[in-house]
């Protein structure tokens, strides 16, 4: 039979929110409780590179007859039902094509295999599923030579992890709840390039290179059923702090910006201490991290950094490029005397990055 093989590589950037996604209204479909915005990460410091292939020859060999995926050198699962929805929605979409073009070949039943490489460690707690997802879809899509747009491969990379539909776009980008009960109206939308804001910079500080204790999924869904103050963040709080992020990213106003990423932040680790039992993410080093861009803040005299924390204890702190001396220079400083922040990680990675 026919022996070629068809290939794709592609690139995603991780993206942090400063208004956060944490709730599924539906856990199959990964379906939000709230809509949420992020900043995607320059390329060039923190991102997934991934090679699509596939061979109709893939079928005849034991170990490249199922789809495959290999994640820095090692095997991964493919069997989980995200990675599983994705698979099967890009073939859908591809047998498509194919049913109305003849000539076409058949990709759509070749096994699929990916190799991905992250150019960050994936031990250092960030969130890498979010390039990781938005790489995988955007390298079969291209092998596939599927014409969607961003939006609609958005669609697609929400069902891998919900934070990796943000990743299919640059800058500052919006995931909208959506009404839908299929999630046909949940997707990401680009609220401004990264262009519209290039002084805009993220300071990445390791506390801890341990994988997060308990998984976002399990963290909201138990947010979702045993938080009382969950029900206000979702009914108040989420709708002004989306409203405010918009206007002060369309305004460039990083004062606002950075109170609604602080408060959007403290809110989200307040429903998750909240929930029965608690869950804490954040340690004492990432309280350390809170009070120094608290320092630095008032030291300056107005708001030059605006931190932001995950499921894990690690920190971003955003800011802007003439307020790097203070920021980044302090941080340079505290951290040299705080226990706990793992300096070989941190060194691992560019503590500076453009966001282009
Ligand atoms: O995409 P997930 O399932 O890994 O969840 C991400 C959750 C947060 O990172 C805490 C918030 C967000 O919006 O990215």
């Amino acid at each position: 039979g026919d022996s070629k093989v068809y290939r794709a590589s592609t690139t995603a950037p991780v993206n942090i929110a400063v208004v956060k996604y944490w709730g599924k209204r539906d856990s199959k479909l990964n379906l939000p409780t709230n809509s949420s915005l992020s900043v995607t990460l320059s390329q060039s410091d923190l991102r997934t590179l991934t090679t699509a292939s596939c061979s109709a020859s893939y079928a005849t060999s034991p170990e490249t007859s199922s789809d495959s995926l290999l994640l820095n050198g090692k095997p991964e699962d493919v069997t989980g039902a995200r990675t599983q929805a994705c698979f099967r929605e890009l073939r859908r979409r591809r047998a498509a094509l194919e049913a109305a073009d003849s000539s076409l070949p058949k990709l759509s039943t070749f096994p699929l295999r990916l190799v991905s490489e992250n150019n960050f460690p994936t031990a250092a707690g960030l969130a890498s599923s979010a390039a990781g997802f938005a790489a995988l879809v955007r390298a079969v899509a291209d092998l596939y030579e599927l014409p969607d747009s961003p939006a609609e491969l958005s669609l697609i990379a929400r069902q891998g992890s919900g934070s990796a539909c943000r990743s299919l776009f640059g800058g500052y980008v919006a995931w909208r709840e959506g009404k839908a009960e299929d999630g046909s109206d949940s997707m990401a939308d680009q609220v401004a390039e990264a262009a519209h804001w290039p002084d805009m910079r993220a300071l990445v500080l390791v506390a801890s290179a341990a994988k997060k204790g308990v998984s976002s999924t399990s963290g909201m869904q138990q947010t979702v059923a045993t938080s009382g103050l969950f029900k206000e963040r979702i009914a108040t709080v989420v709708p002004q702090n989306m409203a405010r992020m918009e206007k002060a990213i369309q305004e460039r106003d990083f004062e606002a910006f950075a109170e609604v990423t602080m408060r959007d932040s403290n809110s989200f680790h307040a429903t998750c201490a909240d929930t029965y039992p608690p869950i804490f993410y954040m340690n004492d080093v990432s309280r350390a991290a809170v009070r120094a861009v608290e320092a630095i803040n008032a030291k300056a005299g107005r708001t030059v950094a605006a931190y932001t924390f995950d499921a894990g204890p690690n920190a971003v702190v955003y800011y802007l490029e003439k307020d790097s001396e203070p920021v980044v220079g302090t941080f340079n400083h505290v951290l040299g005397e705080v226990e706990g922040w793992k300096k070989e990680v941190l060194a691992g990675l560019k503590p500076t990055m453009s966001l282009d």
